[in-house]
C-alpha cells in the first residue's frame, strides 16, 4: 500500500499528551510511519507549531509543548534516521506556498472548515458574536495545512476523522491550481483513516480528553498514574458477584491496551466473580506501566537532553527542506510565468 508513496503526518503541539492521545494517535502514527518506510515509502512527520500559535500565545507554554511532543515521538519509536522528522517553523517555504495557495482558496472553503465552524458554534452556545476571539490563523488554518501537505507531493495523509475535511480542502486547492495551469503542479493527496483505532474512555466514562480533565497521564510517575487509575468510576457490587465485563469502565479502558489473552483473563474473572474492582484496576495499572515503561525512560532522557533532540529536528528540517523548495519553485515559475 505504501511502496513508493509519500506519507505525511502533522501533529499540533497543544496540551500534554495523555494515554488516549498515545494509544489513539501517537502510537498508530509511529507504527504506520515505520511500516511505510519498511515498504519503501517516504515518511514525513512534523510538529505543526505555526498551527499552535493560533490558540496559544505564551512562548514558554508553546516551547514546553513542542519539546514534549518531539520527545514523545522519539520515545515511542519514531526513527529519525528513517522518517523525516522536523518542525513546521523550520521550513519557511511552507509559508510562501501558503501565500500562493491563498490566491486559489475560495473564501467559502474556510467558512465551511470544521475547525472554524466549531469555534463559531462554541461562540453561539455562549451567546457571543460569531467571530468572537477568532483570529485569521484559525480561519485560514486549512490553507496552511494544505501547504504542509502539498509541499511534499504527499500521497497519503493519515488523520483522525475530524481532519478528513481539511485534507479534502488541500486536494481541492491542488486540483484548482492544476486545472488553471493545465499541468500537474501539485500532487492530489488522499486522507487515510485507520478504523481499527478505538476511542479510549477516560476515568469518568466520557472520551478521554484534556478538556474533560479525565485523563490517565502518560509520562507522569507511577504514583500519579496509579492515582488516576484508582479513581476510575466503579459501582458498589462485591468482588464475588459475577459481572458482565461489558460496560465496566476499567475493562473498557483495558480493551485499548491489553493483549487478547489478557482481556480474556479479565473478562472471565469478572464473569465468574473471581475478580474485584481493586484487582482489575491493578491489572490495568500493570498493563499501562508495561506499555509505557520503556518509552517513559527514553522520554525522560530526551527531555533532560533536549539539545540532542534539537539537533535531530534541525537535521530533519535540512533533509526535508529541498523537496519544499522544489515545489515552491515549480509554483512560482507557473504563477509568475517565469
Ligand atoms: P484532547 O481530546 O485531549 O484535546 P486532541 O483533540 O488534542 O485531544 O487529540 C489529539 C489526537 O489524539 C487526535 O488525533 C485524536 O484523535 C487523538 N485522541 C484524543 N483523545 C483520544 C481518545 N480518548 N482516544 C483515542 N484517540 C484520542
Ligand atoms: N490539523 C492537524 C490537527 O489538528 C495538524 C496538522 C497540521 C496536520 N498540518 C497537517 C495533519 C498536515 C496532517 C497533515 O491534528
Amino acid at each position: 500500500m505504501f511502496a513508493g508513496k509519500n506519507i505525511l503526518t502533522g501533529v499540533k503541539p497543544t496540551g500534554t499528551p495523555h494515554l488516549g492521545n498515545y494509544l489513539g494517535a501517537i502510537k498508530p502514527a509511529i507504527e504506520l510511519g515505520n511500516e511505510a518506510v519498511a515498504q519503501g515509502g517516504k515518511h514525513y512527520m512534523f510538529i505543526a507549531d505555526y498551527h499552535a500559535i493560533n490558540a496559544e500565545k505564551d512562548p514558554a507554554v508553546l516551547n514546553q509543548k513542542m519539546k514534549e511532543i518531539a520527545c514523545i515521538y522519539l520515545a515511542g519509536g519514531l526513527d529519525p534516521s528513517k522518517s523525516l522528522f522536523y518542525r513546521q517553523s523550520d521550513i519557511p517555504e511552507i509559508l510562501e506556498i501558503t501565500t500562493i495557495l491563498y490566491a486559489y482558496t475560495p473564501k467559502g472553503f474556510m467558512n465551511k472548515a470544521h475547525a472554524y465552524k466549531a469555534a463559531v458554534d462554541k461562540n453561539r452556545m455562549a451567546g457571543k458574536p460569531d467571530d468572537d476571539g477568532i483570529n485569521m490563523g484559525l480561519y485560514t488554518y486549512p490553507t496552511l495545512m494544505a501547504a504542509d501537505i502539498l509541499a511534499y507531493d504527499t500521497d497519503i495523509v493519515p488523520v483522525g476523522r475530524d481532519q478528513v475535511q481539511h485534507v479534502e480542502i488541500a486536494r481541492d486547492i491542488a486540483g484548482a491550481i492544476n486545472a488553471h495551469y493545465q499541468k500537474e503542479l501539485l500532487r492530489l493527496p488522499d486522507a487515510y483513516v485507520d478504523d481499527h483505532v478505538a476511542v479510549v474512555p477516560g476515568i469518568d466514562g466520557r472520551k478521554m480528553s484534556k478538556s474533560y480533565g479525565n485523563v490517565i497521564p502518560l509520562f507522569a510517575d507511577d504514583k500519579a498514574i496509579k492515582k488516576a487509575i484508582f479513581s476510575i468510576k466503579t459501582d458498589s457490587r462485591l468482588p464475588e458477584e459475577p459481572k458482565d465485563p461489558e460496560g465496566i469502565l476499567v475493562y473498557e479502558i483495558y480493551k485499548s491496551i491489553a493483549t487478547p489473552a489478557q482481556l480474556q483473563e479479565m473478562g472471565d474473572g469478572l464473569r465468574q466473580g473471581k475478580l474485584g474492582y481493586g484487582q482489575i484496576k491493578n491489572m490495568l495499572l500493570d498493563a499501562v506501566l508495561a506499555e509505557i515503561g520503556a518509552a517513559r525512560e527514553k522520554y525522560n532522557y530526551y527531555m533532560a537532553h533536549f539539545a540532542e533532540v534539537e539537533a535531530l529536528l534541525s537535521e530533519g528540517a535540512e533533509k526535508a527542506r529541498p523537496a519544499a523548495q522544489k515545489t515552491l519553485q515549480r509554483l512560482k515559475d507557473a504563477v509568475f510565468g517565469r
